[in-house]
């Protein structure tokens, strides 16, 4: 299996475990470090609405948790026909861990439906220079 189809199996498998009781919107997430190795997340959501959080958040504290720092690809995952981008905050949050050549696949019931690089989800993100 290659690593796109991998990102999308593995996120796919996370969406299936999200806690969406509020939105009834599934989202899984799975990024390849650069050391080779997979992560995942999930969204859960709360009660107290904004105390929910997204898969890419997961995914990337879980990427963090185990030591590894760069993204090579991220796949978010929606379980729904439609397809969605990732909201601002998330975008920063993986800008933090992407180079010029990170890619983002969207992918959703129907496969993997577009790809981007960080820069072109957030140029000129928050940063210092
Ligand atoms: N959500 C994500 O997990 N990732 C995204 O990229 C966009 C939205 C979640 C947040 C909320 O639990 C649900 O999807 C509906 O917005």
């Amino acid at each position: 299996m290659n690593n796109i189809d991998k990102l999308f199996k593995l996120a796919q498998e996370a969406a299936s475990n999200a806690y969406a009781p509020y939105s009834n919107f599934k989202v899984g997430s799975a990024i390849l470090s650069h050391s080779g190795h997979f992560y995942v997340g999930c969204n859960v959501e709360n009660i107290a609405y904004p105390n929910g959080s997204c898969a890419e958040a997961g995914a990337i504290a879980s990427m963090i948790a185990n030591g590894d720092k760069q993204i090579k690809s991220l796949l978010i995952y929606a379980d729904s026909q439609t397809l969605i981008t990732p909201c601002g905050a998330c975008r920063q949050r993986i800008s933090e861990f992407a180079n010029k050549d990170t890619i983002i696949y969207l992918a959703n019931s129907k496969g993997v439906q577009k790809k981007y690089t960080a820069n072109e989800l957030l140029p000129n993100n928050f940063k210092e220079f």
